[in-house]
């Protein structure tokens, strides 16, 4: 195995926002609000704790994300709460997804997740998106209690850096922190959003999985 993708997990491999449009009609005209809310907090919180140099799970920020979030668009009831959580235990993975892999697994190339989840969160993530049995290895930063774009969390893939290692991410922020610590980086732009962190730049820009696994001839 000489060659190494290693995938970053929300918003890369899963769609953070499948959780909230499961239950779109629940919520009310508000749900994209929430949705981005919820995404940009549970985000934020881990940077914050990554300053204050603390560290508390990410399936707590989570909840702790969805409680702001549905103060900050009016309320949301306990029992639908509840059920936005379930959703995002079990976020659908985007289609480009499994194809992908499946293709590179079939080529004889090792597939890491590398997430901020905790390994409970990405087990029942990936059992629940049909991806089991695709991964070499699930890496969560919950072993080193530091979340991305510390050094210490990209320090997980330091037993794989003698070999062609990459990673994918669709969140430009953690494509820097990769960058910053010499990975060779791809960054996923699913959105089209606008480029930033022009200090780290990614080594390749690819719209889904399938354009950053195979991309077309030069
Ligand atoms: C992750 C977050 C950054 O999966 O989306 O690590």
């Amino acid at each position: 195995m000489d060659t190494v993708h290693a995938f970053d997990a929300y918003g890369t491999l899963f769609d953070v926002h499948s959780a909230v449009a499961a239950h779109a009609a629940e919520v009310g005209p508000e749900a994209r609000r929430l949705s981005e809310l919820w995404r940009s907090r549970q985000l934020e919180y881990t940077w914050v704790l990554n300053g204050i140099g603390a560290y508390r799970d990410f399936e707590v920020l989570t909840r702790e994300a969805l409680d702001y979030a549905a103060a900050a668009v009016g309320g949301v009831d306990a029992a639908l709460k509840a059920r936005l959580l379930g959703a995002y235990a079990e976020l659908a993975a985007f289609p480009d997804v499994r194809p992908a892999l499946e293709a590179a697994k079939g080529r004889g190339e090792g597939l890491l997740v590398f997430s901020n989840a905790t390994p409970a969160m990405l087990d029942r993530a990936i059992r629940a998106a049909g991806l089991s049995g695709l991964f070499d290895g699930v890496l969560s930063v919950d072993t080193v209690g530091a979340y991305k774009p510390t050094p210490a969390a990209y320090g997980l893939l330091d037993p794989w850096r003698g070999r062609t290692l990459r990673f994918y991410s669709s969140n430009r922020w953690d494509v820097a922190g990769a960058v910053a610590t010499g990975i060779d980086t791809i960054w996923v732009n699913r959105t089209g959003a606008a480029d930033e962190y022009p200090t780290y730049p990614p080594a390749a820009v690819a719209r889904d999985l399938g354009e950053a696994l195979h991309p077309p001839p030069a």
